[in-house]
Parts: structure tokens; sequence; C-alpha cells
């Protein structure tokens, strides 16, 4: 989703004026030498094109690139991306396409009956899916997932899978709601489904019927936990209990077996009743708050504030039911009974996802972004051993600090603590549940790097982490700085970096993985734009998602790099106006879930995927399941 017209970031932090871009090309080369003489390969790139495999090729190459010289040769890279890519050519229509080595098969599209059985909307034009139809279907919006294996761990498992947003058009057919019942459809089209898939041998993958099958949507009943839980921040004068969750971006998954479902930009479906746009007036005012987090008395257009008191800014009974939304929420996807947590302490922010991984000690680290332009990146880090924490009946999800990063220019970093005893904060705020709950201004008060609107983040089996940093084109040149070296960015780059003390310490080293905009050259058949959705793999493949216009007239896109090398290739382009998002794998990594959203942006007149085209049906979000032909490794 790109909802980035705004910037609702008006702290000072290190507007960097006087920065240079320096270092950055020299500080790429070196780690990629680095990493080439630690792993023992070496190897140089031109466009796609791995060069350098035999020794005097590969000595070549190195003089070529700049490489330090004097490194053992051996005799032939690790091809780890070794797939034909789809050409620039194939990759701009109104059906997916996918690498020659590989086939996809289409999944759980919007409206699919969640139970694999009864009512289902299959893109008819001239209806939608009633209320009560859309709570027992796959919703819209497809983005993050995670597949949980079940005892035929891979053909057989539970998919948790987000649902961002579908606009009203796309939704209900029309602009605006005209009754409850339609602000209902969409409530439930959005939030998360938990679906029971599989493959019978040799067939497609399919819903089966499931009693742990559930949809979690907007009016899902859900609780908190953690220090902001019994906050009064979180509670109504209307006394209403706290129901749903809204626009779940990307996702994590934690050791223990449970999802992770990320609420992004939930400002925008809260809105003010009396707000009349011909004379732009209205009853409420923005806090000071209600602004840093991009509330608008429009909102997205949504409309659900003229049916739903719950999100109308204008009703003073309802006040602080937008603090319910901007959490992490626990879902376990194996018990259906469970209720949905917002988990308090790893803060109120535009969550993008959730990159849960094992620390020094056996802490759970969870790193976060917040997309917005010239917002931050946070990591939790738990109080303890994630085991004993669990012994001792305590979520190691709801004690521990919360960090915001500090990109130095020297290649340095700090994770500054979200804490009230921090006393850049005791005199700012009450308490600490105040601190989490306005986790931007607190993050502002510290000197936080303002970064070019963080999406997915992921841990690579290298011990590094990577984060894509979309786009932003209001960075202005005078604000870019070595970890935002662009300005404006408009095509938006990866940044890594290694953090101290196995994840868990409060300094790291980081570095530019890509600029987007050096894979544009002429002939260059890498070439992407706005990076989204990230996964590395436990082989060293990175796999990179887009969101965004692409060069050379490409729709969005996958593509996978290989870390070792630099290497990158296309594997799967997507729909006109559609988003690629979404990636989780089978425990063989021989089947891969990926996500087209919003294909044709829901015009029938763009795309009728995943009908066949020209049959005028509604494009729906779906699933795309993908296989290698040779059954090989997902990315190999
Ligand atoms: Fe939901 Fe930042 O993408
Ligand atoms: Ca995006
Ligand atoms: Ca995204």
């Amino acid at each position: 989703m790109s909802h980035d017209n705004g910037i609702s970031n008006r702290s000072n932090n290190r507007p960097f004026e006087d920065v240079l871009r320096v270092r950055l090309s020299r500080r790429n080369l070196l780690t990629r030498s680095a990493l080439l003489g630690a792993s023992g390969f070496l190897a140089a790139l031109a466009g796609d094109k791995l060069l350098a495999q035999g020794a005097a090729a590969a000595t070549g190459a190195s003089t070529e690139t700049g490489l330090a010289g004097g490194e053992p040769v051996l005799a032939q890279a690790r091809k780890l991306v070794d797939f034909p890519i789809v050409p620039v050519s194939a990759g701009s229509g109104p059906v997916p396409a996918i690498s020659s080595a590989y086939e996809y098969d289409i999944l759980i599209p919007w409206g699919t009956p969640l139970q694999g059985q009864g009512p289902s909307y299959e893109g008819q034009p001239n209806r939608r899916p009633s209320a009560a139809e859309q709570a027992q279907q796959i919703g819209i919006g497809h983005d993050g997932m995670w597949y949980f294996p079940l005892e035929a761990g891979n053909d057989h498992g539970m998919l948790a899978i987000n649902h961002e947003y579908g606009t009203n058009p796309h939704i209900l057919g029309k602009e605006l709601p005209s009754s409850l019942d339609d602000v209902r459809v969409s409530q439930h089209a959005h939030g998360v489904s938990v679906v029971e898939i599989q493959r019978v041998r040799g067939a497609k993958w399919q819903v089966v019927p499931s009693a742990r099958s559930r949809r979690i949507h907007a009016n899902t009943p859900v609780t908190f936990s953690g220090p902001a839980a019994n906050s009064p921040l979180l509670r109504t004068q209307a006394g209403n209990p706290a129901l749903g969750t809204l626009n779940n971006c990307a996702n994590g998954k934690t050791p223990w077996g449970t999802y992770l479902t990320c609420e992004e930009n939930f400002n925008g479906y809260f809105g003010d009743s009396t707000y009349n746009p011909q004379t732009k007036t209205g009853t409420w005012k923005a806090t000071n708050a209600q602004k840093r987090y991009g509330f608008a008395a429009a909102g997205f257009g949504y409309g659900w504030e003229l049916f739903d008191k719950r999100f109308d800014l204008a009703s003073a009974d309802h006040a602080n039911e937008e603090n319910r939304f901007g959490w992490v929420v626990e879902i376990d996807p194996m018990n259906p009974n469970q209720t949905p947590v917002k988990r308090t302490a790893l803060g109120r922010i535009k969550h993008e996802g959730a990159e849960v991984v094992e620390g020094r000690g056996g802490r759970i680290v969870v790193y976060m972004g917040d997309d917005e332009r010239f917002d931050y990146i946070y990591k939790f880090v738990s109080a303890d051993n994630w085991r004993s924490m669990q012994a001792r009946g305590i979520s190691p999800l709801d004690e521990g600090k919360l960090y915001v990063a500090k990109f130095n220019d020297d290649g340095s970093g700090n994770w500054l603590e979200l804490d009230i005893s921090n006393p850049a904060l005791r005199d700012k705020f009450n308490n600490q549940a105040e601190v989490l709950t306005y986790a931007r201004l607190a993050a502002d008060a510290l000197g936080a790097t303002p970064m070019d609107r963080p999406e997915w983040i992921t841990t690579a089996a290298n011990g590094r982490v990577y984060c894509t940093l979309t786009n932003n084109t209001q960075r202005k040149e005078t604000q870019a700085n070595p970890a935002n070296p662009l300005g404006p960015n408009p095509d938006g780059h990866i940044i890594s970096w290694r953090d101290s003390d196995g994840y868990t310490g409060m300094t790291f080293s980081w570095d530019i993985f890509i600029l987007s905009k050096d894979t544009h050259g002429a002939g260059d058949q890498r070439t992407f734009s706005s990076p989204d959705g990230l996964w590395a793999d436990p082989d060293g493949r990175l796999f990179i998602q887009t969101d965004g216009t692409q060069k050379k007239g490409l729709n969005d896109q996958m593509l996978v790099a290989n870390l070792e090398t630099g290497e990158i290739r296309r594997l799967l382009t997507g729909v006109t106006g559609s988003e690629v998002t979404g990636v989780t794998v089978t425990p063989d990594r021989r089947t891969m879930f990926v996500n087209l959203q919003h294909p044709g942006d829901g015009n029938p007149a763009k795309t009728n995927f995943p009908a066949p085209q020209g049959s005028g049906r509604v494009p729906r979000d779906c699933t795309l399941v993908i296989r290698k032909k040779d059954g090989g490794i997902i990315g190999s």
C-alpha cells in the first residue's frame, strides 16, 4: 500500500543539511570485498551476469570492479540464483509472468469461502459479497503471511494472511458506503484470514474444511497486553469493548509458533462525520498526537465514520478509539478460540512488519519499520530468555525494551531506548504507557534518524539485518545523508546492518545494500524500484518485492538477490496495477506463496485476473503458489 502523501514527522531530527554523500560506494565495495574474502568466493557483476567463475575470469573481474587483490580464488562461484529471468519485454501484461523454470497456481482469491464451500464471490461486476458472506470469506488486500505446517508439513498447513485494504469502489462497487451494512462489508474484508490449505499429491493446493480456520476482521474482539494495556489512553468514554485489527500490512512469526500481524495505515479509517468538504470545516480539531499519526478529517475516504461512531473523530464518547490501532497483534494460528492480543510493549507506530529473531541468551528481538516518509526503524528486545519467560507465564513480547535507530554518518549506529526513565523522555511523558502509545513522539524527542519510508525487515543467515526503504519523493537534496543518500529518492534503497551482542546490543554498524537507481542502466535486466516485501532464505538468497512505479513499463515484481555476490534476477512480475507482496514457504522451500494485491487497482478494464482475460470479472487479490518445474528450492 502506498498511502504516503503526508509527512507527519515535524520533528527536527537530523536534517543533515551539511552532510555530503560520502563513503557510500567505497563502503559498499569494502563490504562486498570482505564478504567475498570471508566466503572464499570471488565473483563480480555486470548487469545480471555473473562474470567471474574461473580463476582467470575472477582475477580480471576483481580488477574491473576494484575488489581487493590477493583473495583466495576458488574455481567456481556459488550459483545460488540461477534461473532464467523474466525479461523486461514479458513483464507488463494483465497476467503474471514467471521464469520459464517455474510455474504458478492461484490460491484463495478475495471472496473464497473460508471452509472451501459456501457462498463465494467470484468477481461478478454487478454484485459484491454481503457483510455476512464476507465475514466467512477470504478478505481483500492480500499482504504479509506465514505458512504454519500441520503434520504433513510440506503439503498441508495453516496459512495466516493479512488483508491490508481495499478501496470502496473495489469492495463495494461505489465511492462511499450508503449504510452501516456497507461499512460492515468493508470492515469484514479487512483483517486476517487463518485458513487451512492442503495439496493432495500431484494436485493443486486448495482450501479444506477446518475447525481451526477463522476470520479476524475490524469487529473481532481483541485484547491488550503489556505496559499500556490498562492505560486510560486505550479506553473510551463510551466504554465500548476493544474490537478489530486494521490495515494489516506485513507480518512476523514467533519461535513459539504464533503469527504477528502489523497495523499500518490505521489512521485512514477514521474521519470527522461533521466535516463538510465544500467549506472544509468540521467540529473535530486534531491533537498534536493525532497530527503526528496523520489523522485527517476526511481520512482516506472510506466514510466509515458516517455510520460507525467508533471511527468518528468528532465523537467525544469515542475519543481514544484511535489509540487502539497501530499495534503488533499476536494470533495463534492453531487455536481458533484464542483472542488476538495487541502487544503494547512493541509500541504504537504505523507498523509495517515485525521480524523476530532469537538473540543472545535466548532473548527475543523484533525489528519493526514505521512506514511513512521521515519515520523510523525500531527494535524490541525481551527482558529475558523467551523460554524461561514463558515458563514463568510471561509473554516475551510483554516485558522488554523498545529502541529506535539512529544511523550515524560514519557507518555506526545507536539504538536509543524508549523508556520513561530516559532523561530525554521523563519530562515530556507521564508514564511508559504514554511513551508506547505515542512512540513516534518519544522517538522524535530522542533524535532518531528519519528514514525513506521503512518497509519490510528481514534477518539473514549471514547475521545481517536488511530493511527496504521504499522511496521518499519529499526528501530534499539538503536532507540527504549517508543512510538516506538521495534527495529526492523516488526509487528507494535497501539498507543493511549488523547488530552488536547477537542482535541485543545498543550499537550496530550499517551499510547500503543497494540503491534501486543503480539497477536502472540501459540494458540492465535487473531494473527495479520501490522495494517493499523482503525475505532472506537460509541459503543466502534475498527475495525483493516491489510496490510502486517500475521502470521500462514493468509491473510490480519479485526478484531474487544472491547476498554473497549481489547478483539479482527477476523471478516474477505481477499484473497491471498490482503490488507483489507477502512471501512464505513450506519447510522444504519447494513451494512458495506470494500475493498479488489490488490487481488492476480493482478495475476490470485493466485486468480480470485471476478470472480469464476478457471475462469482464472484477480483478481479485489472490495468492500465487510458486513451484520450480524441476522441484527445486525456490529461488535457485
Ligand atoms: Fe503496507 Fe508500507 O506497506
Ligand atoms: Ca509500499
Ligand atoms: Ca508494504
